[in-house]
């Protein structure tokens, strides 16, 4: 069946869109993620194709400090991917002329935000950033980018429960009509485009292959074993390279690896679903594929250089592609380095969760990717969420933390986001996220205090279910 819009949220969107049409000398202000720069490229496409004078800037996030880089502006500011949630600091720093796109809970309407809440439209799941900015170019004509609102929605995990829903089934219709994208049913491992066959298996971390996650010996084994070969001539295979009777071979022995180790339904059922392929770009490479081009834009944010994911996202495969691959290498060695350090460190434990303090040995902008590869890694097991200290970069005071959970403990209660907000802000600091990954900032005197109420916080969350 086809999935419509709710037609009063197109009217709003159409008659924002106009409003928009008109401005000239115009800033995109947005989010330095995965969904954040898409959202940032489809904005700067739509605006430079209406003939537009356009700059961009992508930031960590919208607050009293980073809203002084703007509020200078004689520009018409668009944020996407942030600002519902910033209204009032945008109001009070007097921004003249500004636009919201965004998916985040909003504080307050406003005649010129778009946002999906006001219509009933779960921002988490349903719609992106990226995909609010896409239907935006789509109300004006320009649909070509539909496929990076699928790169956006899969970077903010809108397909973790194996497909995607509402609005972004829409988007998703729209890229396959116009050849941009195939969806295939298949298995969801990260790495089918660009990794070796072992690595795909044995960095596996959603969900964990037990016996197989971590090892790299009996991930050859376990694909030999199935007389599928691991090279073609010099070169290492990766799952696309595979034929068709060998992926169905290599899928049916992992669900049968996983049943035989008691592993849950739900979360085999998590490995198969629907893999999104971005059609003109190259094979093997991590642009091809939706999950793993958004990784490669995660990595330039994290690594402080967002603007080189925009300029890839809009079309530049020589420069900032070269820079970009690069700049993954670099995201990648930094993580290997950050679980080597925690193999060798270990971490401390709490009745409710597990904590490594860094003492300034991973930078805050990482650390909360390697709180979540420590399943992975199998340092941890995954009874218990995981939270990590790091030394604030902006505030020598104050202290970072990344927390990151699993599944399973969120099916048993765990809204890792909820308690980071509480039980940072009784200790004068700031915090929230996701369910299964959050993060906060509190005063470094503070860590003891916050270790013991956070403890007793994810008891109440975990128990409350039982
Ligand atoms: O930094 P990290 O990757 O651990 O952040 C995980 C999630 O926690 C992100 O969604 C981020 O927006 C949120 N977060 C937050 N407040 C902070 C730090 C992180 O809401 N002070
Ligand atoms: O949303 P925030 O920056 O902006 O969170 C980003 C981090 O949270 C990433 O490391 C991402 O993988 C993780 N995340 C997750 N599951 C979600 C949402 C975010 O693991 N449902």
């Amino acid at each position: 069946m086809k999935i419509e819009m709710n037609p009063e949220f197109w009217n709003e969107i159409c008659r924002i869109s106009k409003e928009l049409s008109k401005e000239d000398n115009l800033l995109v202000v947005s989010h330095h993620d995965a969904d954040g720069i898409t959202s940032c490229a489809i904005m700067v496409d739509l605006l430079t194709g209406l003939e537009k004078d356009t700059e961009f800037m992508t930031i960590k996030q919208l607050d009293s400090n980073t809203i002084k880089n703007i509020k200078d502006t004689d520009r018409t500011v668009v944020f996407t991917d942030m600002g519902s949630g910033q209204l009032s600091l945008i109001k009070e720093n007097k921004i003249k002329d500004f636009y919201i796109i965004d998916h985040h809970t909003p504080e307050a309407s406003h005649e010129k935000q778009i946002n999906p809440h006001f219509f009933g439209y779960d921002g988490g799941l349903e719609i992106s950033a990226s995909g609010m900015a896409y239907f935006v170019a789509k109300s004006l004509g320009n649909m070509k980018m539909a496929h990076l609102a699928i790169v956006g929605a899969v970077g903010d995990m809108q397909d973790s429960d194996g497909k995607l829903h509402s609005l972004n089934r829409i988007i998703m219709d729209d890229a396959i009509e116009q050849g941009l994208l195939k969806v295939r049913h298949d298995l969801r491992l990260f790495g089918r485009q660009s990794r070796p066959l072992t690595q795909m298996l044995a960095y596996a971390s959603d969900p964990i292959l037990p016996g197989l996650t971590g090892n790299e010996a009996a991930c050859a084994s376990f694909i030999q074993n199935l007389g599928i070969p691991l090279r073609e001539n010099e070169r290492w295979r990766t799952y696309v390279d595979l034929e068709f009777s060998e992926r169905k071979k290599l899928t049916t022995a992992l669900y049968i690896h996983l049943l035989d180790l008691n592993t849950k339904e739900f979360i085999i059922q998590g490995m198969i679903g629907e893999v999104y392929t971005l059609l003109n770009e190259e094979k093997g490479t991590e642009l091809r594929d939706a999950k793993e081009f958004a990784t490669l834009l995660n990595a330039c944010g994290r690594q402080g250089q967002p603007e080189v994911g925009v300029m890839v996202c809009l079309g530049d495969r020589e420069k900032n592609w070269r820079m970009a691959k690069n700049i993954l290498q670099k995201h990648r060695k930094m993580l290997r380095e950050g679980i080597e350090f925690l193999e060798k460190r270990g971490v401390e434990e709490m009745e409710n969760f597990y904590y490594f303090d860094s003492q300034g040995r991973i930078d805050e902008n990482i650390i909360g990717v390697i709180a979540g590869m420590a399943y992975g890694a199998r340092i941890i097991p995954p009874d218990r969420p995981i939270l990590a200290f790091a030394d604030d970069n902006d505030d020598p005071k104050m202290l970072k933390i990344s927390a990151r959970a699993n599944w399973s403990l969120i099916r048993k209660g765990l809204h890792l986001g909820n308690a980071l907000r509480e039980e940072s802000r009784k200790l004068d600091g700031d915090g929230g996220g996701h369910d299964i990954a959050a993060g906060a900032r509190i005063p470094k005197e503070c860590r003891d205090e916050f270790l013991k109420n956070i403890d007793r916080k994810f008891g109440e969350q975990l128990r409350r279910s039982v």
